[in-house]
């Protein structure tokens, strides 16, 4: 699994901390921490959760600008993700993720562990997984997502979802990946034949750098939309 998350990292040139302020930096440095331990994955999530539980029920560092619908985003139905912080070679990212009420994301994958938390609101989180052998995926199980509530994503097994929003406000939850998320190259799976097709999601605040769509085979050509 290492060998391949090296694989999917990109570097990129934009900021690091996009929203700069202390209580983010202390975050970073506790996970980077807490992952350079060593260790299994579940070990490393037990050992920043605590962090990552005390920005959950801080209602005051995240601005407001970052729980807002997302008008033109990848995902679509205002659905957007909110970059908060991306490390520069690619191996760690934390992002809001807004999902307007009734609104679902497409069911996608993530190709990198890490931990989920819902800053606002509440979501059904349907969990797919692969066939045996097969390229399609079929649902696997359906969690009640409250707000408060944690879930991990460790691939292979459960890596791969759809979220909906169930309150009558947007909901927020705050993703931190083992990746660029919003930048890579990953999977969206078709709602009723459940086959994969290529997914960039990207950031409605942050830019990728195109010169890693050539790691793509489906990438439209050297198309350059800055
Ligand atoms: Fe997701």
């Amino acid at each position: 699994m290492c060998d391949t998350q090296h694989l999917l990292h990109s570097h990129h040139h934009g900021p690091e901390f996009i929203l700069d302020t202390p209580v983010m930096r202390d975050f970073i440095a506790e996970v980077k921490a807490a992952i350079a331990a060593g260790g299994t994955v579940e070990e490393a999530i037990e050992r920043f959760k605590p962090a990552f539980s005390a920005l959950m029920e801080d209602p005051t560092w995240l601005p407001e600008e970052y729980m807002t619908d997302a008008v033109e985003s990848g995902m679509g139905g205002g659905i957007g993700q909110w970059a908060l912080y991306r490390a520069q070679d690619g191996s760690l990212c934390l992002f809001s993720l807004v999902v307007p009420p009734g609104k679902s994301t497409p069911i996608h994958d993530h190709l990198a562990w890490g931990l989920i938390g819902l800053y606002r609101g509440t979501q059904d989180e349907d969990v797919y997984a692969h066939e045996a052998g097969h390229e399609h995926v079929h649902l696997k199980s359906s969690n009640k997502i409250e707000e408060g509530g944690f879930f991990a994503l460790i691939p292979p097994d459960d890596d791969i979802h759809q979220i909906t929003t169930t309150s009558d406000v947007t909901s927020v939850s705050l993703h931190l990946l083992t990746n660029d998320t919003g930048c890579i190259w990953r999977h969206r799976f078709d709602q009723e034949t459940g086959l994969p097709s290529p997914f960039r999601s990207g950031y409605v605040n942050a830019e990728c750098d195109d010169d890693h769509e050539h790691d793509h085979p489906h990438d439209p050509a050297h198309s350059h939309s800055h």
